[in-house]
């Protein structure tokens, strides 16, 4: 099957934070002919198409959502292993292209590094997205950005189809990427990344050194969407949080970490309006404290 359909689909089935109700349809495309499908498939099932990557990065409302979960699988099977080829650079040097689905999730994308001898991607260890999911936002951790080593993505649209874009052409922003395609909807399928040969002894302790300094200050194994507010500029939002008193407050199953304070996590039975209360009563503890006012980096539906 190149399309699948599916209804009775619950948001918090979908997302590492275990949170959300129920979608009109979840649409899973395995190739590129189930692209053509999805096209004539989206006007007949209604609502909004949402392209969802590992959701990793999602605070979704406990009420129906009219929506369509659009899923790129493109490089999810548990054989996909990147498309590695060489460009050699003049005075730069050798440059790895390394090509990898949409659907591949980033931590078997670090291990594909790992092994081959590939530098470049080491901050993200640790990060639980999927590739689609991790260009769509430009993921970033410990100084590395998924867009500032993209060379091009292959980004499809229900009116062009499938097409590739430079990555000059695309616009990049702290936790924001946009191929200014299109008004309307689009999906990651594929992306290209540029990396450098490296011995893969060093790519792996680099790897490991940042996942130990993850661990150590973020709830990695937690049910969390990772950081819920952006960091203002020149500053931590988990630190102003922190600061302000919000680390370890609870509401019901839902708590910000007692280990990183921009950090929702869902202690079992944590529901979506516990957690958009606590995220404005975080917010407002920080602007009493400090004026300052903390937008949103989670991506809710409400
Ligand atoms: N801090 C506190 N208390 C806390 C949390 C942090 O005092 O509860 C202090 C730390 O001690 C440190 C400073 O704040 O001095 C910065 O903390 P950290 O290194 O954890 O980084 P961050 O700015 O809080 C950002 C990203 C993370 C990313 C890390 C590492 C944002 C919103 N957060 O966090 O990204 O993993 O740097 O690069 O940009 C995410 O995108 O979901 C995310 C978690």
């Amino acid at each position: 099957m190149s399309l699948t359909l599916t209804r009775d689909v619950l948001l918090k089935e979908r997302t590492t934070l275990r949170l959300g109700g129920p979608v009109l349809a979840e649409a899973v495309v395995s190739c590129e002919a189930g692209l053509d499908e999805l096209a004539r498939a989206l006007p007949g099932l209604g609502g909004q198409p949402l392209a969802l990557g590992a959701g990793s990065n999602i605070l979704a409302g406990d009420g129906p959502h009219a929506l369509v979960l659009v899923r790129a699988a493109s490089g999810s099977r548990a054989d996909a292993t990147p498309e590695v080829s060489t460009q050699t650079e003049g005075s730069a040097g050798k440059t790895i292209l390394v090509r990898a689905g949409a659907g591949l999730r980033l931590p078997r994308l670090l291990g594909f590094c790992q092994h081959a001898g590939l530098t470049g991607l080491e901050g993200l260890t640790g990060v639980p997205g999927s590739v689609g999911g991790g260009v769509a936002m430009n993921a970033g951790s410990y100084g590395v950005e998924l867009g500032a080593l993209l060379t091009r993505v292959r980004v499809w649209t229900p009116e062009g189809g499938l097409v590739w874009r430079k990555a000059e052409d695309c616009a990049f922003g702290y936790r924001h990427f946009n191929p200014e395609l299109t008004a309307g909807f689009w999906l990651v399928w594929e992306a290209e990344f540029a990396l450098r040969a490296e011995a893969p002894f060093a790519v792996r302790s680099r790897m490991e050194a940042a996942y130990a300094k993850k661990k150590a200050t973020q709830p990695v194994t937690a049910r969390s969407a990772g950081c819920v507010f952006k960091n203002p500029a020149g500053t931590s939002a988990g630190r102003l949080l922190d600061e302000a008193g919000v680390k370890g407050k609870r509401l019901g199953g839902m708590a910000f970490s007692t280990l990183h304070a921009n950090f929702l996590v869902n202690e079992g039975n944590g529901t979506a309006a516990e957690a958009l209360e606590l995220l404005e009563y975080g917010r407002a503890r920080v602007f009493d404290r400090f004026g300052l006012d903390l937008e949103t980096e989670v991506k809710v539906l409400p």
